[in-house]
């Protein structure tokens, strides 16, 4: 819901070229070098695909039956309150089935095979609807995708903090700079810090060829991308939500907590551990919470929904998604209450949407100051290195602001006025 200039992840970066002029022998040699460098990379990539994303590979045998099944019971351990949707209601109930406790031990989804719902082309409401929006409707009931890069390893040391952010492919620099900055894997006070981008695949076909094999070097670098198989699109960021949530219960069950936010912020993860203190809080889920906030009706709007999606007058108290934190015991109630929702096409109402299901309150910190830096756009504040210091995220940020900022923040800086947050 922030992301006022729609369609914002439509930034590009290109890869930098660069020549040198260098004697024919020099040359030969240097081709020869390369060749072999690329040769093994291509071995270890290859390795690495193999061992991360078996659906590319093999053909699976419990596809229909495990994942079927299992969402087919999550989805009758919850109940959306009555009339919440409106087209649910009229697809009809939902099959019982038996109750068994199935739980997948890796990403089970190895094809995509969802066709468009064209009955809903018929109706009138759909008609009048923007073509990325039409977009959205036709493919809703798609759940989930299979993933292209894995990290399973992530989450085999005991984590305290798991950074989590939504990235898009042809944003590397933006991941550079959170790597060196505030998405950097360290220990605080013993603790331990990791991170995870999650991506999904580049929405231009122009990008997708050459932008993957970037991000699969990168990957072999870093190891610390998910990607699935889906358009990295804005109404997509919920797909992205339910997808991070089905992996961190397969993958990852063991992390105390998880900061999950945009590329564009400023985080403090030393803050966020001072701010946590050690404690064991099962429930916990803190932002920058908004209360009674109104579905837009206004057709013009980017943010427009027919009352055909969502006809209530307010949507439950949301946490915007610039940054929000949140414990890990909340992953496997949240990833089942997610799967008696349709899902919605803003990605941050759609967690409120699930918070509210398993009746857990979003909490307000005066310290995730997702929407604030809008008010204060001429204040003082938003260079203010000591407002920055004292605060847990900050929207926002580009690259170059980013990484200044942080070296001032981690400079000997010292700070006349104390703002008193944490
Ligand atoms: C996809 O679904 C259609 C019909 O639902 C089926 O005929 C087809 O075999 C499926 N394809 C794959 C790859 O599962
Ligand atoms: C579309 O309508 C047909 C006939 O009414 C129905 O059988 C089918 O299940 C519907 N498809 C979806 C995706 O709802
Ligand atoms: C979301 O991703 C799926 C799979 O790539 C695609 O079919 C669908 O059109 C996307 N939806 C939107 C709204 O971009
Ligand atoms: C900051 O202060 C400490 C102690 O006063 C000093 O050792 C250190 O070199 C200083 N760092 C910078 C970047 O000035």
């Amino acid at each position: 819901m922030r992301c006022p200039d729609f369609p914002c992840h439509m930034h590009s970066v290109k890869p930098r070229a660069h020549s040198s002029v260098v004697s024919m022998l020099q040359w030969k040699k240097k081709i020869l070098k390369s060749v072999g460098f690329f040769f093994c990379l291509l071995i270890t990539f290859t390795f690495l695909l193999n061992g991360t994303s078996p659906g590319l590979f093999t053909q699976d045998q419990q596809k229909d039956s495990g994942s079927q099944m299992l969402s087919n019971q999550k989805r009758d351990t919850y109940h959306a309150p009555d009339g919440f949707w409106e087209i649910k209601s009229k697809l009809g109930p939902t099959k019982a089935i038996p109750k068994t406790e199935l739980q997948p031990t890796e990403w089970d989804i190895y094809s995509t095979n969802c066709s468009a719902n064209w009955n809903i082309t018929k109706m009138e409401w759909y008609k009048s609807l923007e073509p990325h929006f039409q977009q959205f409707i036709l493919y809703r009931h798609c759940r989930y995708f299979p993933m292209i890069i894995n990290n399973q390893q992530k989450c085999s040391e005991d984590i305290e903090l798991l950074i989590v952010v939504k990235s898009i492919i042809t944003q590397h620099d933006r991941r550079e700079v959170i790597r060196k900055t505030w998405g950097k894997e360290k220990e605080i006070d013993g603790k331990k810090v990791r991170t995870l981008f999650l991506l999904g695949t580049a929405v231009r076909e122009e990008e997708r060829a050459n932008y993957q094999k970037l991000l699969e070097f990168e990957n072999i670098i870093y190891g610390d991308i998910l990607q699935w198989n889906f358009l990295d699109s804005f109404f997509n960021l919920t797909l992205k939500e339910v997808h991070f949530l089905k992996w961190m219960d397969i993958y990852c069950k063991n992390v105390k907590y998880i900061f999950k936010g945009d590329d564009d912020v400023f985080v403090s993860p030393e803050n966020i551990i001072e701010y946590l203190d050690g404690k064991y809080r099962p429930d916990l889920f803190v932002g920058d919470i908004l209360k009674n906030a109104r579905p837009i009706r206004r057709k013009d709007s980017k943010y427009y929904i027919p009352t055909a999606l969502y006809d209530k007058t307010l949507y439950p108290p949301y946490a915007g998604g610039g940054g929000f934190l949140m414990s890990g015991s909340l992953i496997k109630k949240l990833l089942r209450a997610s799967e008696t929702q349709e899902l919605y096409p803003i990605d941050d109402v759609f967690l409120g949407m699930c918070l509210e299901v398993i009746k857990v309150s979003p909490v307000l910190h005066e310290g995730f100051k997702t929407f604030g830096i809008v008010k204060f756009k001429n204040s003082k504040m938003n260079k203010d290195p000591c407002f920055f210091k004292n605060t847990l995220v900050v929207h926002k940020l580009l690259p170059d602001e980013l990484l200044h900022m942080w070296k001032l923040v981690h400079s000997n800086l010292t700070c006349t006025r104390k703002f008193n947050i944490l």
